[in-house]
């Protein structure tokens, strides 16, 4: 083997890897040139046949070859590779649907809830969480030793506000229909949304945190029917309009007279079952006509204004649409309840 010889080799070789143009005349090149018993393999062998003053300069051609052919050989497959990925990209194909997230359970029902009563020409009003004991119970007319001041239901701040009063988390939205009383002249139509807090202990049926949406009307000439008739506008928009509901006599310290409204049990059709607690009803808003003692304590004449108020449990609303019997649920961030939403 002469020097000749080699030369015309590594020559011949990369004009060979010049002219590849496909995937197939590379992986026959491989197969020609590269592999264990492959043309360069069989070249460098017959080294040993060379004299030995011309063994370094073929030897190094030799080895040139082979490393420069072993990259441009990889460089080329590389390039076929993309090449053919981006042949195998099909854009006509629908792309990959990513998860979507949606609102929490609780919010989609305060969304539809509010949409309901934004269509009935009521307003949308917000109150402090933080409270003082006045809006939270007394203008509500809680006598002072009403059951629900008692630390066990209410959770009271360490600081005072700077008159020196108790602060309490609110234990529900009632204390927005005095602020908001407080605040403007009637004519008032308005929800109240908002988060409430119970020093109560954890149960399938009570939280410490939760949802309420107060309602508050106010006018001249509004009465127990305009209660009735908004609640059941409500309710049928909420569960359908052929639903089935009862108003039962309460009692709240704020509302005179007060009422409950319970809708026919739909999911099992009043026959009675784990929801509705085998009674067939459900039991939905607590509501009444706004006491003399609480427009008076706002500062509204109540020979002259009149109103109703309520308040839904907004966990409560959705447990009752979603067939859910355990409050818990709603908060455990388990994808397998939220994904159902
Ligand atoms: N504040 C009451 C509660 O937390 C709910 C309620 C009942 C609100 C009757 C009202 C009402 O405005 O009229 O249980």
């Amino acid at each position: 083997m002469t020097r000749q010889d080699v030369e015309a080799f590594c020559a011949e070789t990369r004009a060979a890897l010049e002219a590849i143009n496909s995937p197939e005349a590379l992986e026959q090149f491989r197969l020609t040139y590269l592999v264990q018993k492959g043309r360069i393999r069989q070249m460098l062998d017959q080294l040993r046949h060379v004299p030995p003053e011309e063994k370094p300069i073929i030897g190094r051609l030799l080895n040139d070859l082979r490393r420069t052919v072993e990259a441009e050989y990889a460089a080329l497959a590389e390039r076929f590779r993309q090449e053919r990925s981006r042949a195998d990209f099909d854009p006509t194909l629908p792309g990959r649907p990513l998860p979507t997230g949606s609102l929490h359970p609780v919010l989609q029902t305060l969304d539809r809830m509010v949409e309901i009563f934004i269509r009935m020409g009521f307003a949308v009003a917000h109150g402090p969480d933080v409270e003082d004991d006045y809006h939270n119970f007394e203008a509500l007319n809680f006598p002072p030793d009403h059951p629900a001041r008692d630390m066990q239901d209410t959770f009271f701040l360490k600081r005072t506000d700077r008159s020196g009063n108790p602060l309490l988390l609110r234990t529900h939205t009632s204390p927005v229909q005095i602020r908001l009383m407080e605040s403007m002249q009637p004519p008032i139509r308005a929800i109240m949304p908002g988060r409430v807090y119970r020093n109560e202990a954890i149960s399938a049926r009570s939280l410490a945190e939760f949802h309420q949406l107060e309602g508050l009307c106010i006018d001249e000439h509004t009465s127990f029917a305009d209660l009735k008739g908004t609640m059941i506008a409500f309710a049928e928009q909420m569960y359908g309009s052929g639903i089935r509901y009862r108003f039962r006599p309460s009692f709240f310290p704020f509302t005179e007279p007060s009422a409950e409204m319970d809708i026919e049990c739909f999911l099992c059709s009043g026959k009675g079952c784990r929801v509705c607690k085998y009674s067939g009803w459900l039991e939905i808003v607590g509501c009444g006509m706004v006491h003399p003692n609480v427009l008076r304590a706002c500062g509204l004449d109540p020979e002259r204004w009149q109103g109703y108020a309520f308040g839904f449990g907004i966990e409560r609303v959705t447990m009752l649409l979603a067939g859910i019997d355990d409050i818990r649920l709603l908060y455990e961030n388990d994808l397998r309840l939220l994904e159902q939403f």
